[in-house]
C-alpha cells in the first residue's frame, strides 16, 4: 500500500497584531486558559488526518518559550523564521521544510488567529481536493449586502454579491505549487496563498469553511473567539 500525499500544517504566527492594538503580539494573547496561537496548533495537531505542524515564529520571539505546548509537542515543529509579512513567513516556512516533503505532499497554511476551526473543515479540505493537481481554500459565500463607501463613509455603489466569498484558512496547496508561487510573487503584494497561486494562472478550489472559524483581528473579537471555543468544547 502506498502511503499517499502527507499533510503538514503550517501556522505563520510572526505578526504583531497591530489592529489587535495590544503590546503583547495577538498570538500569545490569553483566550480560555491558553494563548490564542495554542488553540489554532492545537486544532491541526490533534486531527487525525494531519501529520506535523509547522509554526513560523519570529527569531526574536520571546515569548513563545514561556508558555506550555506539550498537550501537542509530539507533533509540533518551532521554526524561528518569521518574516516581514505574512506571505514572507509562509515562506520562509516552506523553505525549511524542504528536506522534509515532497513536491505532492500537501501544506495547509492556517492563521495563529484562527483559534476556532472546526474539524469538519479540515475535512471537507482535504476530502474534496483529494485528487486536485493545485488545492484550495476555505471560504465562505459572502452573505451581507455590500457597499462601496466614497471617502465621507457615504454609500457610492451596492456590489452584486453573486459569486463573491470571503477568504479563510486553511489554505491548502501542493508543496510543490504553494513553494514555486511564493518563490515568485511579490511578497509585499500578496494577502494570502490562494492569491500567490493565482498568479501562476491556477484556479484554487473554493471549499465551505464555516463561520466559527473567525479571525481574531481587533480586540473586541477576543469575547466572540472565547464563547465558540467554550461552545466547541463542550459539544465534542
Ligand atoms: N503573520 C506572520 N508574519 C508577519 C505578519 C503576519 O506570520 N510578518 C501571521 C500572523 O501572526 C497571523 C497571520 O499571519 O497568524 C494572519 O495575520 P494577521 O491576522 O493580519 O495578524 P497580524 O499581521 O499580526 O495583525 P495586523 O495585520 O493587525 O498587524
Ligand atoms: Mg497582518
Amino acid at each position: 500500500m502506498s502511503a499517499g500525499p502527507r499533510h503538514i500544517a503550517l501556522v505563520p504566527a510572526a505578526g504583531s497584531g497591530s489592529r489587535f492594538g495590544a503590546a503583547l503580539p495577538k498570538q500569545y494573547t490569553p483566550l480560555a486558559g491558553h494563548p490564542l496561537l495554542f488553540h489554532a496548533l492545537a486544532a491541526l495537531a490533534r486531527h487525525p488526518r494531519i501529520d506535523r505542524v509547522a509554526v513560523v515564529i519570529s527569531a526574536d520571539d520571546e515569548w513563545f518559550a514561556s508558555h506550555d505546548f506539550t498537550a501537542i509537542a509530539g507533533r509540533l515543529d518551532v521554526l524561528r523564521r518569521g518574516g516581514d509579512t505574512r506571505a514572507e513567513s509562509v515562506r520562509n516556512g516552506l523553505r525549511a521544510l524542504e528536506s522534509h516533503v515532497d513536491a505532492h505532499d500537501w501544506i495547509l497554511v492556517h492563521d495563529a488567529a484562527r483559534p476556532c476551526l472546526p474539524a469538519v473543515v479540515i475535512d471537507r479540505l482535504i476530502d474534496t481536493l483529494a485528487d486536485d493537481a493545485i488545492g484550495g481554500i476555505a471560504a465562505l459565500p459572502v452573505a451581507d449586502t455590500l457597499k462601496r463607501s466614497d471617502a465621507d463613509s457615504r454609500i457610492e455603489a451596492t456590489v452584486p454579491r453573486a459569486g463573491l466569498w470571503a477568504a479563510q484558512t486553511p489554505q491548502m496547496f501542493r508543496y510543490g505549487v504553494l513553494r514555486d508561487a511564493l518563490e515568485r510573487c511579490d511578497l509585499a503584494v500578496v494577502t494570502d496563498e490562494a492569491g500567490a497561486v493565482e498568479a501562476l494562472g491556477h484556479a484554487p478550489r473554493l471549499v465551505e469553511g464555516d463561520p466559527a472559524n473567525l479571525k481574531v483581528t481587533y480586540a473586541r473579537d477576543v469575547a466572540l473567539a472565547t464563547h465558540l471555543l467554550q461552545a466547541m468544547e463542550t459539544s465534542t
